[in-house]
Order: structure tokens, then sequence, then C-alpha cells
């Protein structure tokens, strides 16, 4: 299969793409977290076929895409709280897990009784979904276990003859996956950090939020993963990445140290660190993870930089870290997955 990339501001190409998905076919699409890949979330063999072209699991649940509130209309119930959030946070990188009704096929729930359901801000998105007037299933467009994609180049170098259409929008916004959000177990509780803070959900909704507890740490061997996500690897870049922590001084000594030590003996090393540290760190081919004073521009570029690692055929990195709070807790959360959460602590 050949596949096209078509501009996503173009009126034929979402006409297209559009036609694509009401015949039961994938396109890859971008949104302003990451770029998707989607199907008509009613069609249960298109449904089928995305888990084919990423190699996902069959029981890790697929999150649904709309437009307009009066698509939840027969999909699922609204439970307490959901609202609010649908006020405040949408369009935009909060999803929000839903009682489903039977109208939602099990292909994409992995059979769980709820279903996940987000409505995207980016404007070419919301006129796609408009468009085709269906609620589109849509995972993140990367093969399973690599790096979601951030650019229809992303998507191309993962999906090239395995779908027909990229719509290519340019960078996406945030970077990173949307916020993850359970209201249907009692206390609100975040299952994947995003852009959609911790902070502004406990604002918004005048509680307290639990975080599931494998956020910052693998999941234990016994532990039941609340979001089936969590259990798989993620993100990871073919190398080998160790995280530092500690004062800057002592962390900039140990990037540098691990990083040469590792040259000396002939692996290909380098480190992540904040742009205000790519003097202090040029000998250790300093990879720019963005200021440390914008924990945005450090989600906005992260997976953009997992990937460059294995252009450049890295084997061992080691990265400076961003404090787990706002959008950094989303950063820590994917960053420590990349690195199976080994941490050095100076
Ligand atoms: O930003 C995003 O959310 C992107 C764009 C394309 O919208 N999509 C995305 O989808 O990241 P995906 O499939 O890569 O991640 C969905 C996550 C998975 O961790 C999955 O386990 C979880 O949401 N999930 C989906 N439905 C669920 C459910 N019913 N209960 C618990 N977790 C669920
Ligand atoms: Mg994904």
């Amino acid at each position: 299969m050949k596949t096209q990339i078509l501009d996503a501001n173009s009126p034929e190409a979402v006409a297209l793409a559009a036609r694509l998905f009401s015949q039961g076919e994938l396109v890859g699409f971008p949104t302003e977290t990451v770029y998707g890949l989607g199907a008509n979330a009613l069609d249960r063999e298109a449904v089928l076929s995305i888990f084919a072209a990423k190699g996902r699991p069959a029981d890790n649940p697929l999150i649904v895409h709309i437009w307009n509130r009066d698509q939840l209309e027969g999909l699922c119930t609204i439970p307490e709280g959901a609202e609010k959030l649908m006020d405040a946070f949408w369009p935009g990188p909060l999803t929000m897990l839903f009682p489903r009704t039977e109208k939602i096929p099990d292909e994409v729930t992995a059979g769980l009784p709820t279903v996940a359901i987000r409505m995207p801000s980016m404007p070419c998105t919301r006129r796609l979904l408009q468009v085709c007037g269906l609620p589109i299933a849509a995972p993140s467009a990367n093969r399973s276990g690599r790096p979601s994609p951030t650019t229809a180049a992303h998507v191309m170098e993962d999906m090239e003859g395995r779908i027909p259409l990229i719509l290519d929008g340019g960078e996406c916004q945030v970077g990173l996956e949307s916020t993850v959000l359970d209201l249907t177990h009692g206390q609100p509780t975040i299952l994947r950090p995003g852009g959609i803070t911790r902070e502004m959900i406990a604002e918004t909704l005048g509680t307290e939020v639990a975080l599931a507890g494998s956020i910052l740490r693998p999941l234990q061997p016994d532990e039941k993963a609340l979001s089936p996500g969590m259990r798989y690897k993620h993100y990871a870049p073919k190398g080998n990445v160790t995280l530092v922590e500690g004062g800057e001084e002592a962390v900039l000594r140990e990037l540098r140290e691990r990083c040469l030590a590792d040259r000396q003996e002939g692996r290909r090393s380098c480190v992540l660190c904040f742009t205000e540290h790519l003097e202090a760190l040029r000998d250790c081919d300093p990879h720019d993870i963005g200021s440390r004073t914008d924990d945005r521009e450090v989600a906005h570029r992260l997976f953009d930089t997992l990937r460059q690692l294995d252009h450049e055929g890295m084997e061992t990195i080691y990265s400076e870290v961003v404090p787990p709070e706002g959008v950094g807790l989303a950063v820590m959360n994917r960053l420590g997955r990349a690195a199976a959460f080994r941490t050095i602590r100076v």
C-alpha cells in the first residue's frame, strides 16, 4: 500500500480522510498532543486493523475522539464531575473514562466497562471530526513500544505502507499524550499525566486528585494496571537511558563522567540536558531538552529527541530530570519509562 501525506488544512484532504474513515480505512492525523492513528470507532473490523497496523496488544484499549458533546449521546453515561471538567478543558488534552453502552464495540475498550473519550482542540482535527461526523478511535500513531509521533514524518517512519493517508498538520503543540483521568471509581485518579495537570483538575473540581501508583515507578509484578497501557514498555529509544538526579553541579559532573567513561569503552554515548547546560557539557554531545524554566518546552521536544537518538545509533544516554510537578509530572512519567526508571541519585 502506498502511503500519501497531505496537508491537514486542505479541505480536499480532509474530505478524502473522511471518506476513508467511512470505508473502514485508517488515517494518521495530527492533534494538539501527538499524532493519532484513527478509524471509525463503531466499525469493529476497522478498529481491529488499528491493532494490526500498530502491533498493539488487543488488551490495551483505545481513546475515542469527538468534536462535539452531542456525540456522547448513546455512547456512554456522564460520571459526576465530568461536566465541570468538560466546561473547563474541552476541547483540549484531557481524556476521561465514561461508563459505556453496548454501542461501543468491545474491541475499542478491550472489554472494559468504561470507554476513554476526548475532544481534541487543534482546529484541523476538529474540522476532520466534524466533516466525517463519526466518533474516531485513535491510539498514538507509532508502532507499539516506540515514542509517540509528534510530526507527520514520525508517523511515516512507523506507518509507511500500512495505511493509505497521513494528514500533516506540522509539529504537535503539547508533544505528549493527553491526561487520562478516571472519575468512575470514587476519588478522581490520574492514570496517565499530560498537558492538563493534576493541579488544574484539582482546582476545577475542588477536591484532591490521586495519581495511579505506577506513574513514577515500574508496575510491580502482582499489581493490577489501572490503565492497561501502563503495563507495556513504552517511549523507549533503542539505547539505554539513565536519569541523573541531584544538585546542579553534582549532576553535571556525573553526566559528563558517565558519558565519557562509556565512550572510553567504545560505546556511542550522549547526554540530554537543559539549554542552560549545553555549554558545560559541550564535549558530551549534548542534546537540548529545552529550558529548565519551561517544562512545556521540555514536553514539546521530548519524543522528537528520543527518536533522534535512534537515528544517531546512541547506545547509552544520560539525562537530566525535571521536578515532577505541573507538566513536569508527565515529562517524568515518559522519561522514566524510557529509562525503565533507572535513576542515579548524586
Ligand atoms: O493524546 C492522546 O491521548 C493521543 C491522541 C492521538 O489523542 N492518544 C493516545 O492513545 O495516546 P493511546 O492509545 O496511545 O493511549 C491510550 C491510553 C492507554 O494507556 C490506554 O491503556 C488508556 O489510555 N485507556 C484507554 N481506554 C481506557 C479505559 N477504558 N480504562 C483505562 N485506561 C484506558
Ligand atoms: Mg500510545
